[in-house]
């Protein structure tokens, strides 16, 4: 008990480019175990960048990265990380996609192969195990991008706008979908979106980031009940909120 699932103090993330470019400044946060917490910002202030420091992937300028505890310094997959493209590997059939991070994360295959097979279903890929990437539809493609995110045995989960590439419609169904599959599963979740509606339907708390050098603008609350429909988003609660994240993404 009270290890935040994420915690980032006065991070600092300046990318050692010629000249250097400041890309993240002053950036706190905490995030309590077992929440869905959405991180919303114009393009290009640095919301991948701070994914990419959660993961591992990046070292801190400044300040300090952790995850349950543990600082994420040259600690890549303290968290399950679903990159801002699907990076699917064209060569391995759906199957052998789903089950490449649990395998680089130590399971061994056919325990993941077992895992694996008892999400298809939930996840609409049933009867697509043995499909090639190119054979599945965008949606399917990011659902499995999801399962494979999913199948880390990992207790937080990182998503980089995993929707980012769907139409209005399926990304709709897929945001429902999601919101379900989180309430059964218990894990963290912080989402990266650009999508104002998205961000609110599916978090407790929503952080707003300014432009690049992104800082913290404002953490919203969100105290909406749950679950929620794509039809509450013109509720009067929801409208209000709505107004107080555009309000803090214009004060900058
Ligand atoms: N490897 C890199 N070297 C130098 N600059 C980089 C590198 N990767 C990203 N940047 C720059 O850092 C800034 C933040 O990029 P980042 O990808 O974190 O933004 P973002 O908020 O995720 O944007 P988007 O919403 O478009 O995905 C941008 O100005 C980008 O050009
Ligand atoms: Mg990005």
């Amino acid at each position: 008990m009270g290890e935040a699932a994420i915690r980032l103090e006065s991070l600092g993330y300046t990318y050692p480019s010629e000249p250097p470019l400041e890309t993240l400044v002053d950036v706190s946060m905490e995030i309590e175990r077992g929440s869905f917490v959405s991180l919303l910002g114009p393009s290009g202030c640095g919301k991948s960048t701070l994914l990419q420091v959660l993961a591992g992937l990046l070292a801190p300028t400044s300040g300090t990265a952790e995850i349950e505890g543990e600082s994420t310094v040259e600690r890549p997959g303290l968290a399950a990380f679903m990159p801002q493209r699907d990076l699917l590997l064209p060569w391995r059939r759906a199957e052998a996609n789903a089950t490449l991070g649990a395998e680089i994360a130590g399971i061994p295959r056919e325990e993941a192969r077992r895992q694996a097979s008892e999400l298809y279903e939930r996840f609409g890929l049933e009867g697509f195990e043995h499909s090639w990437p190119s054979e599945l539809s965008g949606g399917m493609r990011q659902r499995l991008a999801l399962l494979r995110t999913f199948l880390m045995p990992r207790d937080t989960l990182l998503l980089d706008e995993p929707f980012g590439a769907l139409d209005a419609l399926t990304r709709r169904e897929m945001q429902q979908w999601l919101q379900d599959v989180w309430a059964r599963d218990g894990r963290t979740v912080l989402l990266v979106t650009h999508d104002v509606d998205e961000a609110l339907l599916l978090s407790d708390a929503v952080y707003v980031m300014s432009p690049r050098p992104g800082r913290i603008v404002e953490r919203i609350e969100v105290g909406l009940e749950r679950p929620r429909k794509s039809a509450d988003t013109t509720s009067a609660g929801f409208t209000a909120l709505k107004a107080r994240v555009f309000a803090a993404l214009e004060a900058v």
